[in-house]
């Protein structure tokens, strides 16, 4: 049911001009010389490179596209120019941008290999994972489909060292991203639960899935409270992955509503239409512990994923409802379409038992994207230096994110009259950081970030590097994370 692309990636020493492939891809800067392998193909072709640049067909303008169908003087069947910009703004997500946005061009037709000149060898793993990007979309449930993974992408002249984490990287990605866009007649709780244990048979992780009776017996109530107006069971899946016995534990909590309907509080049509990326957040922690688990990071890492739907009906938890968790603290319900913190109160307090140290990834709020925008996720903590931490991870994977208050005057954002607390910030104001201050509550003494990716997990139309529908966001940063938190 979830299937990823079936293309092979290796890194190959041969050179560009001789190498036969159906597209060689090579990156040009927007100024300075023709240097190292681009100077080789301008020279095996006449002069073609510096012709093109001398016309103004080429200035390398970040992710400009020059195709040049039958070039004389190469192996390779066709070329394909890609900008990457200025050479001193080139960093790991504008190369990744610039390989994601030639693979989408070369993609949209079947085709074997895709050769990609990697500029320098520390652009390895950006121009793999980027290249990975670009050759998966969402067409596939169509019956003549609009995206064709090629048989096998080279990257010339990249570091055979890095490949393990490519690989791992786009196998990551392209799971996280297949799982947001496969519909929820396909994907709900029970089958999500099934793919996360496909992945840790695969890639070499243990997984524990909890049923509705364990979850009762866990004392799950909020959780189940969601999940009770649907005929889909919630499941809870742990995913354990032990690279460094003994040490400390990262602890990765995803919210996985497979379809978030509203529940009584039921939305718009609107609102309702992409919710099926509302479980981006455990596809990207489930993404994420594959690709940790994949290259054998020498990290410990428990994931968990919370597995509901949302839904309305007879069963359905209703507003002034009052919910217990799992650490007894009790939570009035008044609209249940704030049913993201709600299932991640039990997910996060179990996983605070097991680790001082925890990260959450939630699609939680659409405030969140009001103050935000669509590319950055909010970033909320109750430690700053544990924040920095995966703040620093975020950036250095070439993401975005941006640090929200929490301070104790957002205390009054959840204060109920009825129960310990309640599930929405009442009016309007404040409503990213409402769902921070109520997952605290939940986190013991963990130090403990809450991601709202509401904003980066989904796009609404095709950009040049990425096809609309499921981003995989923040897959390569928990990659990131585990390797600082291994340091
Ligand atoms: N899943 C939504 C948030 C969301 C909105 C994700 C847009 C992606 C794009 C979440 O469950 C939700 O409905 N949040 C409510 C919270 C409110 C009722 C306090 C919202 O944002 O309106
Ligand atoms: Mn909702
Ligand atoms: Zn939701």
């Amino acid at each position: 049911m979830i299937t990823t692309p079936k293309t092979t990636i290796d890194v190959s020493p041969e050179a560009p001009t001789t190498l036969k492939a159906d597209w060689l891809v090579v990156g040009i800067c927007a100024d300075g010389a023709l240097t190292g392998p681009a100077a080789a193909i301008d020279a095996a072709t006449a002069g073609l490179l510096t012709r093109l640049r001398e016309s103004g067909d080429i200035t390398g303008k970040h992710l400009e596209l020059v195709p040049v169908l039958s070039p004389t003087g190469l192996a390779a069947t066709r070329l394909l120019v890609v900008g990457l910009g200025k050479p001193e703004a080139a960093t790991r997500a504008t190369i990744h941008d610039a390989a994601a946005a030639a693979a989408r061009h070369i993609t949209g037709k079947q085709v074997g290999t895709i050769a990609f000149v990697v500029p320098s060898p520390e652009h390895t793993l950006a121009a793999g994972v980027g290249l990975a990007q670009g050759c998966q979309g969402p067409g596939v449930r169509k019956t003549a489909p609009t995206r064709f993974a090629p048989e096998r992408l080279l990257l010339l002249g990249g570091d055979a060292a890095a490949l393990p984490r490519v690989l791992a990287e786009a196998q990551g990605l392209w799971l996280a991203r297949e799982l947001v866009n496969a519909p929820p007649c396909d994907l709900y709780p029970e089958t999500f639960a099934v793919a996360a244990a496909e992945s840790g048979r695969i890639s070499g992780f243990d997984v524990e899935i909890w049923d509705e009776s364990r979850l009762a017996a866990e004392r799950m109530g909020s959780l189940l409270g969601v999940a009770q107006g649907s005929h889909r069971p919630a499941r809870l899946a742990l995913l354990r992955y032990n690279g460094n016995p003994g040490g400390p534990t990262l602890g990765l909590v995803g919210k996985g509503v497979t379809f978030d309907s509203g529940g009584l509080s039921l939305k718009p049509t609107d609102g309702m239409v992409d919710m099926k990326c509302d479980m981006a957040g455990a596809a990207a922690v489930l993404g994420g512990v594959q690709a940790i688990a994949a290259q054998k990071l020498k990290v410990n890492v428990l994931g968990i994923l919370a597995l509901v739907e949302n839904m309305p009906s007879g069963n359905a938890v209703k507003l002034g409802d009052v919910l217990t968790a799992r650490n007894g603290k009790t939570i009035e319900v008044l609209n249940t379409d704030a049913e993201g913190r709600l299932i991640l109160a039990d997910a996060l307090c179990y996983a605070s038992e097991q680790t001082g140290f925890l990260v959450n990834f939630a699609t939680l709020t659409g405030a969140c994207l009001v103050a935000l925008g669509t590319e950055t996720s909010g970033l909320m903590t109750n430690n700053d230096a544990w924040g920095e931490q995966i703040l620093g991870a975020i950036r250095t994977a070439g993401e975005r994110a941006w640090k929200l208050p929490m301070d104790a005057s957002y205390d009054g954002l959840i204060k109920s009259k009825v129960a310990d607390m309640r599930n929405t910030g009442g009016g309007r104001w404040g409503g990213a950081i409402a769902g921070g201050k109520f997952l605290e509550q939940f986190v013991g003494e963990a130090k403990w970030v809450h991601m709202d990716i509401a904003g980066p997990a989904w796009a609404d139309s095709d950009t040049a590097a990425l096809d609309a529908g499921g981003t995989g966001c923040m897959v390569r940063s928990i990659v990131e994370m585990a390797l600082a938190f291994s340091m």
